[in-house]
């Protein structure tokens, strides 16, 4: 888990405004530990026999995870989330897990039956096939997901069918390396963007359970904000780019034969699209899954 350490490069990966700790646990942990069992890590009944009152000492295990049980694998450094975020998710587990009693493992997929994530998470920060180390998965819905690049400011590809499944692979294979559930319709070598800067992640917000991902790109500040398109059809890109390029946008996203390319905005020419500076501010970009 050495290369967790890149992350100290942008410390505020979760949501710069209003951290709250229900979603910075969501994005950040209950991939591995569910309330009352334990799944890839322990519960969070047994978390809480561990550490209640002992803020000091969860916060110091985050940064730094021991090898502890002999059959789990590295829980990944979260040194990059920050004291204060850090309690802010030590105190949500405090809350969330009063009373909660331990039970044996359950059979089958044991998220499916959580009581905090009947429905999957939408955000999760994990470790992802074809990607940096700073990957972000997103369910759009039930159908479309993505995986975002933090790392290099980037989309990297979406699939369709389902969601992501770390914890029977974690089992299977003892890396924290998830599997991705369905099947890649689209995938992007490079950021459509050209040339234009120096690129930094500047963290995401959640609107309408979606996030909006910032980063800055030389003198711009970008926002990109996806959204799946109707029946696992597709999704859609919207950006916000400032200060407006005086001379315009040209993007080029990568050629492929298994999505259709269309936008509210400028023009296409296969897969590069050009739009006046006029219509640069905002705009949106639709990939239709074929
Ligand atoms: C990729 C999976 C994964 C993620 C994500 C993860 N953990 Fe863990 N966690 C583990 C595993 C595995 C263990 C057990 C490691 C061991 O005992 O060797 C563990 C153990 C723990 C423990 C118990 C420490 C002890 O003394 O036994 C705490 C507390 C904990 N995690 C907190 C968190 C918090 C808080 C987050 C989110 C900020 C988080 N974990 C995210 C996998 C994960």
């Amino acid at each position: 888990m050495k290369y967790f350490l890149a992350f100290l490069s942008f410390t505020s990966l979760a949501m710069a405004e209003k951290p709250d700790g229900v979603q910075l646990f969501t994005t950040n942990c209950s991939a591995c530990h569910l309330p009352d069992q334990m799944v890839v890590g322990p519960s969070l009944a047994e978390i809480r026999t561990l550490y209640l009152g002992k803020p000091d000492d969860f916060v110091k295990w985050c940064v730094a995870p021991q090898k502890k049980r002999p059959n789990a694998v590295d829980m990944p450094s979260m040194v990059h989330l920050g004291d204060e975020a850090l309690r802010l998710i030590y105190e949500y587990i405090m809350k969330v897990s009063v009373g909660v009693k331990q039970v044996e493992q359950k059979k089958g997929d044991p998220y499916a039956a959580s009581p905090v994530q009947a429905k999957r998470p939408q955000v999760q920060r994990i470790f992802m096939p074809n990607a940096g180390p700073a990957a972000i998965a997103v369910a759009l819905d039930d159908k479309v997901s993505l995986c975002w690049d933090a790392g290099e400011c980037r989309f990297r590809y979406a699939w369709s069918g389902g969601f992501i499944d770390g914890y029977p692979y974690w089992q299977a294979n003892g890396s924290s390396l998830a599997k991705i559930v369905g099947e890649v319709k689209y995938t992007e070598k490079a950021s459509p963007f050209k040339e234009m800067g120096e690129v930094k992640f500047s963290g995401y917000r959640m609107e309408k359970g979606l996030p909006v991902f910032q980063y800055q790109l030389g003198d711009k500040k970008i926002t990109e904000t996806p959204a799946a398109l109707a029946d696992g059809g597709g999704l859609s890109r919207s950006f916000t780019i400032s200060p407006v390029p005086s001379d315009g946008l040209e993007l080029n996203f990568q050629a492929d034969e298994k999505v259709t390319y269309s936008s509210d905005k400028g023009t296409w020419s296969g897969s590069k699209l050009t739009l006046k500076a006029a219509d640069a501010a905002v705009f949106t970009v639709n990939f239709t899954f074929k």
